[in-house]
């Protein structure tokens, strides 16, 4: 497992409850993986292609997964594919459909798939010229990976031109020499991920994330703040449509650019106020923390689902399984994140909210000794499930309130939006 954050370590316990999987090996790994039973952290950065390929040629290792777009924009999986590994996640290929915005537009114009409609500029006046003649509302993107800091949705021609200055000023590096101006959509967002061998298309159940740092979707953007799922926004004659205008056109496309996609297919999608889904961006791996609400509903054995992706073999399993309910994840970050945040407190509870049979996953943390300490911005995500909504979210409350560090931070209205309503699927 390839990573360290809340989404590898929702992925290792999910692998290691199959009895078929001896042991999950986290590189590097989080506070959380370091305690799971069957798992243990190895102090590798996941960029190291060449340590990773030498520890699983030497230990015989039956699949590779990448967690993070990082590595897999950097050629991860080609660099272990040529050493006869399998893995499972996209070549480099592939996962410029998240690390080129620009040229997973194109693939998208050539696919007929709905999205904003978009200009691509690696001239800042040109951009600048655009922009005035669309006027504002509009979004300004840099092209390649920002980690979540790249886009502007500009209220204003000011801000707008502004975005597109930074970007050209260096604030992204070379992920800023491209931009994208896209048209504002409205409607809700919503993510429906799903595995695929590049062949079949198998969508896991569809999600919400909360990007806000605020309660009611207000203030800077973070990471996310909380997940739930299964979103009744995507109804299943919705999910029906994403998948034929808009999933398994993607995976035609890249089959026609002689593209091996296997792994995970993420469409961030804006359902608009017609009923019509719309991509926003595509992304090449989970989701954080959208997997840390789903993957707890999964029956299926995960390792059977992405050996059948990494072997070219998904359209000979049945149907995935889903237990019934939902499930609702709620981010705790540090006090001050999303800008600058202290690192090192103490955290306690933890067993406490486990006994209430959430789970809790490790997103920025750090064991000492016997002591888990918080070490990134969001700390930890906090799952859990119920037959309903209301339930599940009231759940993952009561076991949030176990557990306490200096300046925790949380949103107290994860899943405003679907407290009340039926379940879909
Ligand atoms: N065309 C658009 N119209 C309205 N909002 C948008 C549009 N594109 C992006 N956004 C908003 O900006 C967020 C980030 O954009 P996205 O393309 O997902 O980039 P990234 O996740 O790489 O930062 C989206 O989740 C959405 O809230
Ligand atoms: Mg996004």
């Amino acid at each position: 497992m390839v990573g360290s954050g809340g989404r590898e370590h929702a992925l290792a316990l999910k692998l290691i409850q199959s009895q078929r999987i001896t042991e999950v090996i986290c590189v590097p790994g989080n506070g959380g993986t370091a305690t799971l039973e069957r798992c243990r952290n190895l102090p590798l950065a996941v960029d190291d292609f060449e340590g990773i390929a030498r520890f699983a040629l030497v230990n015989n290792i039956a699949l590779v997964v990448v967690g993070p777009e990082q590595p897999l924009a950097n050629g991860i999986t080609d660099y272990l594919i040529e050493r006869e590994i399998t893995v499972f996640g996209p070549t480099q290929a592939g996962a410029q459909i998240e690390s080129s915005k620009a040229w997973a537009k194109q693939l998208m114009r050539e696919a007929s798939i709905p999205t904003a409609d978009a200009r691509v500029f690696s001239d800042a006046q040109a951009a600048i010229d655009y922009i005035q003649v669309k006027g504002a509302p509009i979004v300004v993107k840099a092209d390649g990976l920002a980690a979540g800091k790249g886009v502007t949705v500009a209220a204003t021609l000011p801000e707008a031109i502004a975005a597109v200055e930074a970007l050209f000023g260096g604030q992204f590096g070379a992920a800023g020499h491209q931009v994208v101006i896209e048209e504002y959509l409205t409607g809700q967002e919503a993510s429906v991920l799903a595995f695929t061998d590049g062949l079949t298309i198998r969508p896991l159940l569809p999600a919400q994330d909360h990007k806000p740092i605020g309660e009611g979707d207000t203030g800077a953007n973070t990471g996310g703040m909380g997940a739930y799922a299964p979103t009744p926004v995507i109804t299943p004659e919705l999910m029906g449509r994403i998948q034929t205008e808009i999933l398994q056109p993607a995976i035609r496309a890249l089959d026609q650019r002689d593209i091996d996609y296997r792994g995970v297919l993420y469409a961030g999608l804006m359902i608009t106020p017609k009923g019509d889904p719309k991509v926003v961006e595509f992304n090449c791996r989970f989701g954080d923390p959208e997997t840390q609400a789903v993957l707890p509903l999964l029956e299926t054995p995960l390792e059977e689902l992405m050996l059948a992706c990494a072997q070219k073999r998904l359209g000979t399993l049945p149907p995935i399984n889903w237990r019934s309910g939902a499930a609702a994840c709620i981010v705790l970050a540090a006090q001050g994140y999303p800008g600058s945040y202290s690192k090192g407190m103490p955290i306690t509870g933890v067993n406490q909210a486990e006994a209430t049979g959430a789970y809790v996953f490790h997103a920025g943390t750090k064991q000492q000794g016997e002591q888990t300490i918080a070490n990134g911005g969001r700390v930890l995500g906090v799952t859990a499930i119920g037959e309903t909504f209301e339930a599940a979210i009231a759940n993952a409350y009561n076991a949030v309130s176990c557990i306490q560090f200096e300046g925790v931070y949380y949103r107290r209205d994860i899943g405003y939006r679907v407290k009340g309503t039926g379940l879909s699927s």
